[in-house]
């Protein structure tokens, strides 16, 4: 596929460079330092190219957003039209301090995402955390780290899982887009567990289930 990624971070490089693994075309977009993102386009593939975000969303069959919650509508203004796309929302809203959230529970940052990019096609599948997509081994504690897709467009959902199966993640699908709310308060507590309470970086969820 072709995968234009709106952010050069840790994220967007992360994921990126299993996807170069599995052939896919990228696409690297929205660093505020030109020599930045072509650094980080080359470190995850040689071949891998970047620009603007209107480039990218042009190039793409997927756009991937992976920047800050508060540099949401700056880059998707930046975007450009969004109609009928497929608009893959690594975003948690995080406050920028790590104190918590900047909307939650009676809506998502998922939902007001979707709000910014009318007719998109919006999934939100929020990533394990960079330490553990940067890091020699996926795993944790011989588990693989779950992940939660949330959706109200069925086909995009499953391409979004497909993406993130290929990063070494189990994927539940949460449901539709609505269930961000609940999502992404449970990453905050991720978040705090690993940077307040000491566990570090390389934490994750697991879904347990019976087997189906
Ligand atoms: N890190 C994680 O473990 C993790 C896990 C799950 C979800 N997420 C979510 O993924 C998103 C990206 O996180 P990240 O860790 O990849 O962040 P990051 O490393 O800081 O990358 C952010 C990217 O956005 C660009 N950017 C452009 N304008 C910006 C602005 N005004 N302020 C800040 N950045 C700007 C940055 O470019 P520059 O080169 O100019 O800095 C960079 O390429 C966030 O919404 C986060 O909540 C992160």
């Amino acid at each position: 596929m072709k995968i234009g990624i709106i952010g050069a971070g840790n994220i967007a490089t992360g994921l990126g460079k299993f996807w170069a693994k599995h052939g896919h075309e990228l696409f690297f977009s929205y660093s505020r330092d030109a020599e930045k993102l072509k650094k980080a386009a080359n470190s995850v593939d040689p071949s891998a190219r970047f620009g603007t975000p209107a480039e990218a969303t042009a190039f793409a069959d997927v756009i991937v957003l992976a920047v800050p919650y508060n540099a949401v509508p700056d880059a998707l203004s930046a975007a450009g039209v969004l109609n009928g796309k497929l608009l893959f929302s690594c975003v948690n809203p995080l406050k920028p301090d790590y104190s918590g959230l900047f909307v939650g529970t009676n809506t998502s940052g998922a939902e007001e995402i979707a709000k910014l990019a009318p007719g998109a096609k919006v999934v939100e599948g929020l990533p394990a955390f960079a330490e553990v997509l940067h890091s020699d081994v996926r795993q944790i504690a011989g588990q693989q780290v779950t992940v939660f897709v949330s959706g109200d467009d069925s086909e995009a959902k499953q391409i979004v899982t497909r993406l993130l199966v290929e990063c070494e993640l189990e994927v539940i699908d949460a449901g539709p887009l609505w269930t961000a709310r609940y999502v992404e308060p449970s990453m905050m507590l991720l978040v705090n567990l690993a940077y307040s309470q000491g566990f570090g970086g390389r934490v994750g969820f697991k879904f347990l289930k019976e087997k189906t």
